[in-house]
């Protein structure tokens, strides 16, 4: 059987080459000899943001190849989505119920659940294990206070995104900003600059500063939480003795370094978040102001739990996160597409760096 014939499908991408991506025949569900306490999910939908190609150009450096293992050479990029059960041998999970989590660009899922309860379950999978919880839970659809079946999109593709948000902002404010009265955040378009500034515009304690492409200017202008947005070729214009914070969602070498330069030791926090500019990452070395410092979204979490506890830190993300929902409403488009040719098409778009910014990518290649 040939990929391009076979309806059960994984999309495979080469590890040490983005740009090469294949579709690999996959078993269909009639093949699939479930063990005990093993469970079948077909994937129905998933979100793609550039979110997933930094999952895939740090998938050997943070360990986002390990979730769902492929051929040698070759990886399956994790992605955010919903799968249904249509086979069960564990009582955790009925045949039809629906859960929320992290899934490969395939057509279906098996996993072994663990820890289950009514909110859900982890997999337990061996190759699993050691990997981060947060990406191995399951959250079953029919328990879960934050799940509207009508908002699923809203869901997959941003509420990942939008808990690191929260995160940032909060970290930022319990460092009291480091001393910092403005926060310049690179690729202010995506959905993760967007949660950050508004939430930080928020609190009213920080000017907000976007950076983003020329052609992306009047789209975060409009989004309405930056105080000022600049081009990544006008970070000159921008006052070079304020205290700043710069949170990189770019990761690119040539604009961190423009940033350092610029705001020389006005710069008091570097705080490194993504790499939306994945084949222009690098720099931080020999850079004048503060050392860029990775920023570890599980460090907050697990701070915040002890400080408040982890329902309070629940609560708090909930709150945030209705009220990012009404603006979101307004300037997100949600596209859906299925099948082998559109998940390739926006793959490369949002590779080459085609993808628009107001529009948010639901896929599926389940049959
Ligand atoms: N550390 C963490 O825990 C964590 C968690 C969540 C997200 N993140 C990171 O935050 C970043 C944003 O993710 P997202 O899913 O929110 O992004 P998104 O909404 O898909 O971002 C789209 C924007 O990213 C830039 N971009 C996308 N592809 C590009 C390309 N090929 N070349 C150059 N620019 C490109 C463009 O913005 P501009 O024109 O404005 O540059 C584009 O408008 C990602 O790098 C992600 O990994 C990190």
């Amino acid at each position: 059987m040939t990929a391009s014939t076979a309806t059960d499908l994984d999309f495979l991408v080469r590890k040490d080459d983005l740009k090469t991506a294949r579709f690999a025949a996959a078993p269909s569900p009639g093949e699939i000899a479930l063990d005990d306490g093993q469970v079948l999910l077909r994937v129905d939908k998933f979100a793609f943001t550039s979110n997933n190609v930094t999952y895939a150009a740090f998938g050997d450096a943070m360990q986002y190849w390990q979730f769902f293992p492929a051929p040698e050479g070759w990886g399956r990029i994790p992605v955010w989505g919903f799968g249904d059960v249509i086979a069960s041998k564990s009582d955790a999970a009925k045949l039809g119920e629906r859960f929320y989590g992290y899934f490969p660009m395939s057509s279906h899922l098996v996993v072994r659940p663990e820890r289950a309860s009514e909110a859900g379950f982890f997999d337990g999978a061996a190759h699993r294990k050691a990997l981060h919880p947060v990406y191995n839970q399951y959250v079953r659809t029919t328990t879960d206070p934050g799940y509207d079946p009508t908002r699923e999109a809203e869901q997959m593709l941003l509420r990942p995104l939008f808990i690191t948000s929260f995160l940032i902002d909060d970290f930022l404010a319990d460092n009291g900003f480091f001393g910092a009265t403005s926060v310049v955040l690179s690729s202010a378009s995506s959905k993760t600059a967007y949660g950050t500034a508004f939430l930080l515009h928020r609190r009213k304690a920080v000017e907000v500063v976007g950076l983003t492409s020329p052609s992306n200017v009047a789209f975060v202008e409009r989004l309405g939480c930056y105080d000022r947005v600049v081009a990544y070729d006008a970070v000159g214009s921008l006052p070079s003795g304020t205290p700043t914070v710069y949170v990189d969602m770019a990761g690119s070498g040539p604009v961190r370094a423009s940033v350092h330069r610029h705001f020389g030791e006005s710069l008091k926090y570097s705080c490194a978040v993504g790499g939306t500019h994945w084949d222009a990452l690098g720099g931080g070395r020999d850079l004048p102001g503060p050392k860029p410092t990775l920023f570890f979204a599980p460090a907050q979490i697990k701070k915040r739990n002890a400080d408040w506890g982890a329902a309070a830190l629940q609560q708090r993300i909930a709150e945030a996160w209705r009220a990012f929902l009404g603006p979101v409403s307004g300037w997100m488009r949600a596209v859906e597409a299925r099948g082998p040719e559109a998940v390739e098409r926006v793959y490369r778009d949002m590779l080459d760096g085609r993808a628009k910014p107001d529009e948010g990518h639901i896929l599926s290649l389940a049959g």
